[in-house]
C-alpha cells in the first residue's frame, strides 16, 4: 500500500494522506540553521547544535508520536482546524504534503478554504521562513482567523527536558512591534535570542503556553483558537510560547499570503542591550532580517537560490538507467540523504534525539563516501576535523562534538576499527578530488596545539594501531567493539543499565575481530597506493596486508564463509561449530572488499553462503541463527530480541558491502538484486509493512526472526545512505574514482542493454554512454574517449572545465 508518490520532475515526494504509518520527515536548512519537519508540520529547529542551541521544543516518544511543531490554526465563524492536519486532526477534504530538497509544502482544503504552507531555510541565513497562502473557494466572503504556534525550547535541549525546578523560573520574552522575542538566559551568559515575526498587523499574540492552550488542554484545542482571541500574554517563567493572531476577510476567490519568520540572532557581548545598561535586547540585527524575509520578493528569490544550489549539488552525477527506482534514488533522494548525513551525522531525526550522539569517527569517515563528489572542499575540512581528534597512540575518540570539534570523553576510545576508517576516508577524498596536498596538512593529536604532524603520518599511525594490537591468532584485537557496536567481547555486563560499549569488566588481550582484519587489508592496500605517490615505500604496507590475509586464511576462514571473531576466551564466533550466530554478514563484505579470497575461490564460496543463509526478500540479515537469549560474553548484540538491530536484523548499512562484493566477482544480477531489496523507492508499494519514508534509507529492517519482518526503523541518519550510493554508482554502474582517474567498470544486470550518465569529476564533465547486448552477463569493458579508444579502463583526467564524451561497450 502506498501513501503517496514520487514527483521526479519536481524532485519531490508527494504524500497524499496525513496519517502515514510513521511521521515522514524532511530536513530544513543546509548550513547552520536546521530543522526537521514532518508531513503534518511537526518537528523542531536548532542553530548548529541540536542539543545546545535548540530553538523550539519537541517531545520525543510522544503520543501521538509526532506532536509539537510549526503549527498554524485556521478558524472561521463556525469552527477551527489545522490545515496541516495535526494537531487538531480535523478530517480535511484534501491534503497533500510535498517534501522537496530542503523545503516542505503542506496544502489542504477544508470546507472551501484552501491553505498551503511552505517552509524553508534560506541560504546564508539563520532563520526559517513560513509562507501561508489562503484562498477562499466558497461563494460567500469569509472572515478568518489564523493563529501561528511554536513552543520555545530553553536552548539546552537536555536541560530543558529535565531541569524543571530551575527552568520554570527562567523564561523571558519581549514583544515589540508584533515580533515575539524569546530571550531566556539572555540576561546572563547567552548572547543569542530567537525571534518570531509575522507579516500582517496582529489582532493579538500569546507568549505563554498556558495562556494560549488554556489549563488542562493540549494542542488539539487551544483556548485562544477556540475562543478566536489571543490573550496578549507575556510569559514569566514556565513555558514561553510564540503565537500570532491575524484576522483576514476574504472575498470569494480571493487569495491572501501571510509570511512568518522564525530566527536565531547572536549579538556581540558588548552590544547585547539597547540602550546599553538596560535589560532590553538589542534587536537591530534581527529587525533587519525580519524586514527582509517578510517581503514576498525576498522569499521568492531565496527559494530560487535554494533550488539552484541543489541543482548544482545534484549535478555531480546524473544517471539514466532502465530502472526508475535506481534513477530517482541516485539522482535525487540518495544524494540528498547523503548531504543530510553530512550535516546531521547521527544527531537529529525522529530516532536520534539531538541530545545523545555527537559525530562518530567511523560514521563520519563513511558518510564522506556519499558527499565527497558534491562538496569536496567540505569533505576536506571534515577529514581534518576528524583527524585532529585522533589520539597520539593512533587510536581514536569514538565521537566528537560538532560545536567544539573535541573528542568526547564520555564515550572515549577503544573501538579498534575506528582509526582504519580514516585511511579509507582520506583515500576516497583523494580519489575524488586529486588533491594530494591534504596529506601534507599539519594536524594535531587530540586537538593539542604543538602536537601537529602531517595527515599522512596520522594514516601511518592508524595502520600501526592495528599491527600493535594483534591477538593470539594474529588477528586484530577488537577492543570495545568494531563496526558492530554491539559485539562487546570484553564487557561481561550483568548490571541493568550499564552501558555495553564503555564497560570493560574483563580486560583480555584475546578477543579478535575478523572484520577488522578484512578492513585492515583494505586500508593497508589503500595506504600503499598513497605511498607510491608520496615516493614512500609501499612494501611494508603490502607485506602487512599479505600477512593479515594469511591470518584470515588460517584462522578466519570457516570452510564456507569468513568467521566473525574470537571471544574473550578464544572461542570462535561466526562458525558452523556455533549453535547460534554461525554466519555474520560483516566479515563476508569487508574481507572481499579488501580483496581477500578473490584469487582462491573463497570469496565466491562466501557469497553463496550469504545468499543461502542470510538473504531474505527484505534484505540480508546481519547474522544467523539469531541469538535466542542473552549471552554475557557477547554483550549488546544478544540484548536485542531476535530479528532486531544487530541481533539478526537487516542492518542495511552492511548490505551494500555485499553488493560491492558481488560486483567484484562479476555478478551484476546478484549485486542489483540485493540493491533492489532494500531500495526504499522499490519498497514504496509495501508502505504499510515498511512504514518508514519510501524516499530514504532506514538503518534497519526487521529480520526474518522478527514478528514484524520487513518493518523499517531509524530512517535518515545511517551509513546505509553513503554505502548504497557508493555500491550502486561505483560498483554496479561502475563509475569509480581512482587515484589515476575515473574508472569505468560497470557490472550491471544481464537484462539491461546499458545506461547513460553525466559525471562531474575534478572539474571536467564526462558524458558516459554504456552499451551491452541485453541478456548477456558482460565481463569486459572497452572504452572510446572522444572518439579515441583507451586501454586500461581508466579515463584520463581531463582539464577542469572541459567536456568529455565516453562510450563504453560491455561484452
Ligand atoms: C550504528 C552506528 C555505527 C555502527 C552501527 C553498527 O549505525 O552509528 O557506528 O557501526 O550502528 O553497530
Ligand atoms: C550504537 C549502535 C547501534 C546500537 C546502539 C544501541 O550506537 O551503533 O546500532 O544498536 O548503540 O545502544
Amino acid at each position: 500500500m502506498r501513501f503517496g508518490h514520487f514527483d521526479d520532475e519536481r524532485r519531490e515526494y508527494v504524500i497524499d494522506r496525513p496519517d502515514t504509518p510513521l511521521p515522514w520527515i524532511n530536513y530544513l536548512g543546509t548550513e547552520a540553521y536546521f530543522g526537521i519537519i514532518s508531513n503534518t508540520a511537526g518537528g523542531y529547529s536548532f542553530y548548529r547544535d541540536a542539543r545546545l542551541r535548540r530553538l523550539t521544543r519537541y517531545r520525543y516518544n510522544n503520543a501521538p508520536m509526532d506532536l509539537g511543531g510549526r503549527y498554524i490554526y485556521l478558524r472561521d465563524e463556525a469552527e477551527f482546524w489545522s490545515p496541516t492536519w495535526q494537531p487538531t486532526q480535523t478530517e480535511l477534504d484534501d491534503y497533500e504534503c510535498r517534501h522537496g530538497l530542503s523545503y516542505t509544502r503542506v496544502a489542504s482544503r477544508y470546507r472551501g478554504i484552501k491553505a498551503e504552507t511552505l517552509y524553508f531555510v534560506p541560504l546564508g541565513e539563520t532563520l526559517e521562513v513560513w509562507r501561508l497562502k489562503v484562498t477562499n473557494e466558497r461563494d460567500t466572503a469569509v472572515s478568518l482567523s489564523a493563529f501561528s504556534s511554536i513552543e520555545f525550547c530553553l536552548w539546552d535541549a537536555q536541560d530543558d527536558a529535565t531541569n524543571y525546578q530551575r527552568n520554570f523560573n527562567t523564561g523571558q520574552v519581549e514583544v515589540v512591534d508584533g515580533v515575539i522575542y524569546h530571550k531566556t538566559e539572555y540576561r546572563e551568559r547567552r548572547d543569542h535570542f530567537a525571534y518570531f515575526a509575522c507579516s500582517e498587523p496582529l489582532a493579538g499574540f500569546d507568549t505563554s503556553r498556558e495562556a494560549f492552550l488554556g489549563p488542562y488542554r493540549s494542542w488539539d484545542r487551544p483556548l485562544a483558537v477556540e475562543r478566536g482571541e489571543s490573550g496578549d500574554s507575556i510569559a514569566h517563567g514556565w513555558q514561553p510560547h510564540g503565537s500570532h493572531h491575524v484576522k483576514l476577510t476574504l472575498e470569494p476567490g480571493e487569495t491572501r499570503e501571510i509570511g512568518f519568520v522564525l530566527g536565531y540572532w547572536e549579538n556581540p557581548r558588548d552590544a547585547k542591550f539597547d540602550p546599553p545598561g538596560s535589560q532590553t535586547i538589542n534587536k537591530a540585527g534581527a529587525q533587519a532580517k525580519v524586514a527582509t524575509w517578510l517581503a514576498q520578493e525576498t522569499v521568492d528569490a531565496g527559494l530560487a537560490a535554494l533550488a539552484a544550489r541543489w541543482e548544482e549539488l545534484l549535478g555531480g552525477l546524473r544517471v539514466q538507467t532502465p530502472d526508475a527506482d535506481t534513477d530517482r534514488m541516485v539522482n535525487i533522494w540518495n544524494a540528498y540523504q547523503n548531504m543530510v548525513t553530512f550535516n546531521m551525522s547521527r544527531s537529529t531525526s525522529l530516532y536520534e534525539s539531538g541530545i545523545g550522539r555527537g559525530m562518530g569517527f567511523r560514521d563520519s569517515n563513511q558518510d564522506l563516501l556519499g558527499f565527497v563528489h558534491m562538496i569536496p572542499e567540505r569533505a576536506r575540512e571534515r577529514i581534518l576535523d576528524i583527524a585532529a581528534t585522533q589520539l597520539p597512540t593512533g587510536g581514536a575518540y569514538h565521537q566528537y562534538q560538532p560545536l567544539t570539534k573535541r573528542g568526547n570523553n564520555d564515550i572515549g576510545s577503544g573501538f579498534n576499527d575506528d582509526p582504519l576508517w580514516l585511511i579509507l576516508g582520506v583515500s576516497a577524498y583523494i580519489k575524488e578530488s586529486g588533491d594530494w596536498s591534504i596529506l601534507d596538512e599539519p594536524v594535531p593529536f587530540d586537538n593539542a596545539p604543538g602536537s601537529e604532524q602531517s595527515l599522512y603520518e596520522h594514516l601511518k599511525l592508524s595502520l600501526r594501531y592495528t599491527t600493535e594490537r594483534l591477538g593470539p591468532h594474529g588477528l586484530p584485537l577488537i577492543g570495545r567493539a568494531d563496526w558492530n557496536d554491539c559485539l562487546n567481547l570484553n564487557c561481561f555486563s550483568d548490571t541493568p543499565g550499564e552501558p555495553f560499549q564503555t564497560t570493560e569488566n574483563a580486560t583480555g588481550g584475546v578477543a579478535e575481530s575478523v572484520f577488522i582484519a578484512g578492513q585492515f587489508v583494505l586500508a593497508a592496500r589503500s595506504l600503499a597506493e598513497l605511498a607510491v605517490h608520496k615516493d614512500d615505500d609501499p612494501a611494508a604496507y603490502l607485506t602487512a596486508a599479505e600477512k593479515m590475509t594469511g591470518s584470515i586464511a588460517e584462522h578466519g576462514w570457516d570452510g564456507a564463509w569468513f568467521r566473525r571473531a574470537y571471544d574473550f576466551h578464544g572461542n570462535v564466533i561466526g562458525s558452523a561449530s556455533n549453535d547460534e550466530g554461525q554466519i555474520f554478514i560483516e566479515p563476508q563484505g569487508m574481507c572481499i572488499m579488501g580483496g581477500v579470497g578473490l584469487d582462491d575461490g573463497t570469496a565466491v564460496r562466501a557469497l553463496a553462503s550469504v545468499r543461502e543463509r542470510l538473504a531474505t526478500p527484505h534484505g540480508i540479515v546481519l547474522q544467523q541463527p539469531a541469538f535466542s537469549s542473552y549471552r554475557i560474553e557477547l554483550g549488546e548484540i544478544s540484548s536485542y530480541p531476535p530479528g532486531y538491530k544487530e541481533n539478526a536484523g537487516i542492518f542495511c548499512h552492511t548490505n551494500p558491502w555485499l553488493m560491492i562484493a558481488e560486483a567484484m566477482v562479476g555478478n551484476g544480477d546478484g549485486a542489483f538484486d540485493y540493491y533492489k531489496r532494500i531500495n526504499p523507492s522499490a519498497r514504496e508499494e509495501i508502505g504499510d509493512l515498511h512504514r518508514c519514508e519510501p524516499y530514504v534509507y532506514a538503518q534497519m529492517i526487521a529480520g526474518r526472526d522478527a514478528p514484524t519482518h520487513g518493518e523499517a526503523k531509524n530512517s535518515w541518519l545511517t551509513g546505509t545512505a553513503a554505502w548504497n550510493y557508493a555500491a550502486v554508482t561505483q560498483w554496479i554502474l561502475g563509475i569509480r574514482p581512482e587515484l589515476s582517474g575515473l574508472r569505468i567498470a560497470p557490472v550491471i544486470p544481464s537484462s539491461w542493454s546499458g545506461f547513460s550518465a553525466v559525471r562531474r569529476f575534478r572539474g571536467a564533465t564526462y558524458t558516459i554512454t554504456v552499451q551491452k547486448e541485453p541478456g548477456v552477463s558482460a565481463t569486459s569493458c572497452s572504452l572510446v574517449v572522444d572518439g579515441v579508444p583507451v586501454d586500461g579502463g581508466v579515463l584520463p583526467v581531463a582539464p577542469a572545465g572541459s567536456s568529455v564524451q565516453v562510450e563504453a561497450h560491455l561484452s
